[in-house]
């Protein structure tokens, strides 16, 4: 995939269909109203209907993510899962990993029919957002108090909204949240 291709046309929905060139790029981030993602080094937030889609989402697919995203997982490497992991330091391991040193060579290893979700965090995100094809947000509807970490400005007029599904705080979720999807616009001349 070439990161300078960003106007190529796409021809099938994302998500479902992959007659397409290059791998289909998914976003997958929890956003709190303020745009927080993170703080010193974990989530600001957590949701475990969110872990629970992300889990769905991402299961059999492809994950990319920068180095301090990688060293937060509690478990290391996520299962059944290709996990693709960037950093510029040469000499670190990464257990149920790749490792590549930029995010074009880390794409250039990526097949056509591969479907990529960027998990994080916010330099990662900041790389991705030019050219992926598709957001998929968990607004969680508060503000925390601290946080250090921010998902970059999403600018609406570049995206269009497909689906949205609000939940209320419940026994296992403390707080409300909504699942959000959205493909970049000049991609959805059928939809
Ligand atoms: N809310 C969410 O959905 C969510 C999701 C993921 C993460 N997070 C949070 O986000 C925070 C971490 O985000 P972050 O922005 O600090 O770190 P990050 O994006 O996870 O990792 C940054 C590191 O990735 C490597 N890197 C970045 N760009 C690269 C490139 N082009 N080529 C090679 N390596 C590259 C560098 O590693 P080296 O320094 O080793 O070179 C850099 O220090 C944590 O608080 C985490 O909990 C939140």
């Amino acid at each position: 995939m070439n990161l300078s291709d960003t106007t190529r046309t796409r021809t099938s929905k994302p998500m479902f269909q992959y007659n397409i060139s290059g791998p289909m790029t998914s976003i997958i981030v929890a956003i709190a109203e303020n745009n927080a993602i993170g703080n010193k080094g974990e989530l600001v937030y957590h949701i475990p209907a969110d872990l629970k889609r992300f889990k769905a989402l991402t299961i059999g697919h492809t994950v990319l993510m920068g180095r301090k995203t990688f060293q937060s997982l509690p478990k290391g490497a996520l299962p059944n899962r290709r996990n693709i992991v960037l950093t510029r330091n040469e000499g670190l391991e990464f257990p149920g990993a790749e490792r590549f040193s930029s995010m074009e060579e880390a794409l250039s290893h990526c097949a056509d029919n591969e479907h990529i979700f960027v998990i994080g965090g916010a330099e990662i995100y900041r790389q991705a957002l030019p050219f992926a094809d598709e957001l998929l947000l968990t607004r969680i509807h508060a503000t925390p108090e601290c946080a250090d970490t921010f998902f970059p400005e999403i600018r609406q007029s570049e995206w269009k909204q497909t689906s949205i599904q609000t939940f209320p705080a419940d026994d296992s979720n403390p707080i409300a949240y909504s699942f959000i999807s959205l493909i970049r616009k000049r991609w959805d001349k059928e939809t």
